[in-house]
């Protein structure tokens, strides 16, 4: 079998691409939970961190945490806000 480019630099990748651990601000939210998911099916620990503000309804970030919980994959959430300069 001929392996394609694709296939070669996935292979690449797999290979010299060691999983990482990886914060993603804002990780409970709409944007930040797609990335969670996405980096946790390509076999990256990941780290959410969120504020769970009220923006919009937190019961949507909430949900969107329980979907990422339910992988069963090495996820993290941290309650906190980034301008906190105390928790610092
Ligand atoms: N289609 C949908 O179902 C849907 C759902 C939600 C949002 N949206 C839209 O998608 C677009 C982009 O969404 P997004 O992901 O950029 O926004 P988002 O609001 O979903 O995500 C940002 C996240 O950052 C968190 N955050 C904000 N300030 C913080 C702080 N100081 N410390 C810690 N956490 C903090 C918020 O709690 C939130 O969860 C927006 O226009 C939004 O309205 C669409």
């Amino acid at each position: 079998m001929i392996a394609t480019n694709f296939e070669l630099l996935r292979l690449a990748a797999e290979t010299y691409a060691p999983a990482m651990n990886i914060l993603v601000t804002g990780g409970a939210g709409f944007i930040g939970s797609h990335v969670c998911e996405r980096l946790l099916r390509d076999g990256h620990a990941v780290w959410a961190f969120d504020d769970l503000n009220d923006f919009y309804s937190p019961a949507i970030k909430q949900a969107n945490l329980r979907s990422l919980q339910s992988l069963a994959l090495p996820f993290t959430f941290v309650h906190g806000d980034l301008t906190d300069a105390v928790a610092g």
